[in-house]
């Protein structure tokens, strides 16, 4: 059975807090709201809290998990190394959507990092995620708390709707402000590596660090390059439909998708069609949302896995979406696009 907590991120609730803290320290699960995304805890220092994760999501157990923590002496508690680089990083960005790799100790149990010498770490920037760890008074193992494949929770509806029933408890807080996954990133390479673009983009990142790259094997189809991040290599954040990625410019990405839309309705499909507040307006067939505009990313961002979930909820059977250029979040967004549609990008205007 599942228990249902709400908690007000301005008022959290000491008593209730204790409990889901106590439910984590003992073994148990527990889904949280985070500023990224929503994810489903367990205590990191104990071994079959990892599987009870892996069992709840369905996820591979060689896709290792990000453990959470809410001060410097837990990460203490992970690692003996905390490289230089790491510490500018993490000076900047903790709390906030950054995960860093680190020598793992042996209190991490090797099913956590799916028996990698590394562990990845964040210190979340969200007020209830902070205070669930620290009342657990351990760290707190958790990967995004969706079913494994499927877009990542970024409201407690979604949470609700697909893990009723798999976990111990759900915290019903607060819509998650970032909305994509934090950016994962590996200082001990040299130069640094981003394995997984995030809220953190790569131009921030530069500001502190001399040089930073890519994982030359994101976003690549061809199976030619092997990603550094076990999970980069799923299929991911897909919908039930068919998603169809556009590219190019604006008004050119506008034009083919109101084609494609209008053949898709022709041909009774039921077709769904993602675009931004400069384009929605002249789109006419299909069910029309938007992300909107295309000058806040953030926005983009945040809406994004939310307008993914709602593509199930309506039964889309194909799902048209602009894309955006890739630079600062808007890799990340092409990232988590890109793999929605597995890779059906159509190029307009070429
Ligand atoms: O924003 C987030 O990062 C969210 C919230 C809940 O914190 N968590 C999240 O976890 O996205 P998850 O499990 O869905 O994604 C973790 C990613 C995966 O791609 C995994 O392969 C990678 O981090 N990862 C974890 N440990 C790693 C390691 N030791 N080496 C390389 N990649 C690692
Ligand atoms: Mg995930």
């Amino acid at each position: 059975m599942t228990i249902l907590y709400t908690i007000e991120s301005d008022h959290i609730d000491e008593i209730k807090m204790q409990e889901l803290g106590r439910i984590i320290r003992e073994g148990g699960t527990v889904i949280f709201p985070t500023e990224t995304v929503y994810g489903l805890g367990a205590n990191a220092f104990c071994d079959f809290a990892a599987d009870k994760i892996y069992m709840a999501k369905g996820r591979p157990s060689d896709n290792p998990l990000i453990v959470h923590i809410c001060n410097i002496e837990q990460l203490n508690q992970i690692t003996d190394i905390v490289p230089k680089k790491a510490q500018a990083l993490m000076d900047k960005f903790w709390p906030g959507p950054l995960t860093l790799l680190f020598k793992k100790k042996d209190t991490i149990s090797d099913r956590i990092t799916s028996n990698l010498p590394t562990v990845a770490v964040r210190m979340p920037d969200s007020k209830i995620a902070l205070a669930l760890i620290e009342k657990a008074g351990v760290p707190i193992a958790a990967p995004s708390a969706n079913l494994s494949g499927k877009p990542s929770p970024t409201r407690a509806e979604h949470v609700i709707h697909d893990m009723m029933g798999r976990v111990d408890a759900i915290i019903k807080g607060d819509d998650c402000r970032v909305g994509l996954e934090s950016t994962v990133i590996d200082v001990m390479h040299d130069p640094p590596v981003i394995l997984r673009p995030g809220g953190i983009t790569l131009e921030q990142i530069a500001e502190v660090l001399d040089s930073v790259i890519y994982d030359p094997a994101l976003d690549r189809y061809d199976g030619t390059l092997i990603p550094k991040s076990p999970g980069q290599k799923y299929t991911h954040y897909s919908p039930i439909g068919q998603v169809i990625l556009f590219s190019g410019e604006s008004g050119k990405m506008r034009e083919c998708i109101s084609k494609e839309a209008k053949s898709c309705v022709e041909a009774s499909k039921k077709v769904m069609v993602i675009g931004t507040n400069e384009n929605v307006e002249n789109y006419k067939d299909g069910i029309i949302f938007s992300l909107g505009s295309r000058t806040n990313l953030e926005e983009i961002s945040s809406n994004l896995f939310s307008l993914l979930i709602k593509a199930d909820q309506l039964g889309a059977e194909i799902i048209l979406i602009e894309g955006f250029s890739e630079t600062g979040l808007g890799k990340t967004i092409m990232n988590r696009l890109k793999k929605a549609s597995g890779g059906t990008i159509i190029r307009c205007g070429d």
